[in-house]
């Protein structure tokens, strides 16, 4: 086994410039062992190279680690209360065909048709957050819009009522920092209110909306053969944790290096036809989504230069894929133009991102809203007082200070 290393990437300061970080370590090799808050010590893959075949070959990487021999997820799970250790029943801890089965009951919900679809939806969701903002000099656009729109928009995709928006976003507030034990511990009262919540909602007569995806997967689950009721809720919980965080941090992430670049940011109000080119760029320059979920290896095997044991863990590190100069061009340039962009952010292979079309949607619309109400949006105060928050795996701003009329 090569050696461990202690790289910090967690830190806000990791966060606020990680191609340096992301350089040392694929300098290292193609596989890195490093030492990790709450996960412990596993291999990260850190070349596009790699990652790519860690997240495809499923013969040699399941997703379920009983799969590959271990029983240890299974006991912490059993010792778990029942409200949380369900959460974990949900296609992406599963390995097909358990997989397949559930991924098979939303995938046409989230089909490019259905999407385009929910267009006008989002552009009214996000014009109503921007009207809030007409008249002002200032904002954090994090606190006052981009936690709300993804929000809004997967609440009325599952046919949440909104009068309980509110609510969630309390619930799941603890979530934001996930760095140490104690956070994670602090925010198990607002998951087990989350849990209780959509338990309720999911049942008949519980309050989800009969047009959305919750009473469409009621019906499939009352049939008791395909979708069991505590799968239901964990799908729920999945789609919501899924769809919300990600895409928040993407439109904040995305929107404050498009102000950080003016060059690049006129490039865009000049030629709207490099919005589809510029999200994609958004995507890979900021990887929110900075490492898949662990894989583990069903089988001894050599792979990548070293020798693996059957249950070893390995997690991709899609940030350093996306940054990886054997596929790159400069890759730490943020050229929204770039063609082509091959990004890992969304993962491969089957558990590859079931939102994409959804959070693509999202940012465009998100930046073509915000840049037609402000033309002249700028960040507040000096780039380099951004903070950013002390995460793993997730790379989120706290705050997204900006003068709306600079
Ligand atoms: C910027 C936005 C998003 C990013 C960067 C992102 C990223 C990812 C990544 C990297 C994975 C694969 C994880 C792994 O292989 O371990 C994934 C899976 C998934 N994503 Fe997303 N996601 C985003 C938005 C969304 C949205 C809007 C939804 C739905 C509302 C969603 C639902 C899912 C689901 C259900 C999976 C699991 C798929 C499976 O196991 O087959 N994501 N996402």
């Amino acid at each position: 086994m090569g050696e461990t290393r202690d790289y910090d990437i967690v830190s806000p300061g990791f966060h606020a410039d990680p191609f340096p970080t992301l350089d040392r370590m694929r300098a290292e090799g193609s596989v890195v062992h490093l030492r990790l808050p709450i996960v412990g010590r596993t291999w990260l893959a850190v070349t596009h190279d790699a990652c790519t075949t860690l997240l495809k070959d499923h013969h040699i990487f399941a997703r379920d680690p009983a799969n590959a021999g271990s029983r240890t997820q299974a006991r912490i799970l059993k010792c778990l209360p029942r409200t949380l250790s369900l959460l974990a029943q949900n296609m992406l801890g599963y390995d097909d065909p358990e997989h397949r089965r559930l991924r098979g009951l939303v995938d046409q919900a989230f089909q490019r048709r259905t999407i385009e679809a929910m267009r006008p939806m989002i552009v009214d969701v996000a014009d109503r957050l921007l009207n809030r903002l007409q008249g002002r000099t200032e904002a954090d656009l994090m606190a006052e819009f981009c936690r709300d729109l993804p929000l809004s928009v997967i609440c009325a995709m599952l046919g949440l009522p909104e009068r309980d928006h509110d609510r969630f976003k309390r619930w799941l507030d603890g979530l934001k920092d996930t760095a140490n034990i104690g956070a994670v511990i602090r925010a198990v009262p607002g998951l087990i209110r989350v849990v209780r919540y959509l338990r309720r909602v999911s049942r008949p007569a519980g309050g989800a909306l009969p047009e959305g995806l919750i009473a469409a997967l009621r019906d499939v689950a009352t049939d008791g053969q395909t979708l069991r009721e505590d799968e239901l809720v964990s799908m729920i919980f999945l789609l919501f944790g899924a769809g919300q965080e990600t895409t928040t941090h993407l439109i904040a992430g995305g929107l404050f290096t498009l102000l950080s670049h003016e060059d690049q940011r006129r490039r865009l109000q000049d030629d709207p036809n490099l919005m589809a080119s510029c999200v994609e760029e958004c995507l890979r320059h900021v990887s929110p989504v900075q490492m898949t979920k662990p894989r583990f290896a069903t089988q001894d095997v050599f792979w990548q230069g070293r020798q693996f044991r059957r249950g070893d863990m390995l997690a991709g590190f899609l940030a350093a894929a996306n940054a990886d100069p054997a596929k790159f061009v400069d890759p730490h340039q943020f050229n929204i133009a770039r063609n082509p962009n091959p990004h890992l952010s969304f993962g491969t292979g089957a558990h590859f991102c079931l939102g994409f079309q959804l959070a693509r949607a999202e940012i465009s619309i998100a930046f073509e809203r915000i840049l037609s109400r402000f033309p002249r949006i700028a960040l507040a105060g000096e780039q380099r007082a951004i903070a950013w928050r002390r995460r793993l795996g997730i790379r989120a701003l706290v705050r997204l200070p900006v003068l709306l009329n600079a």
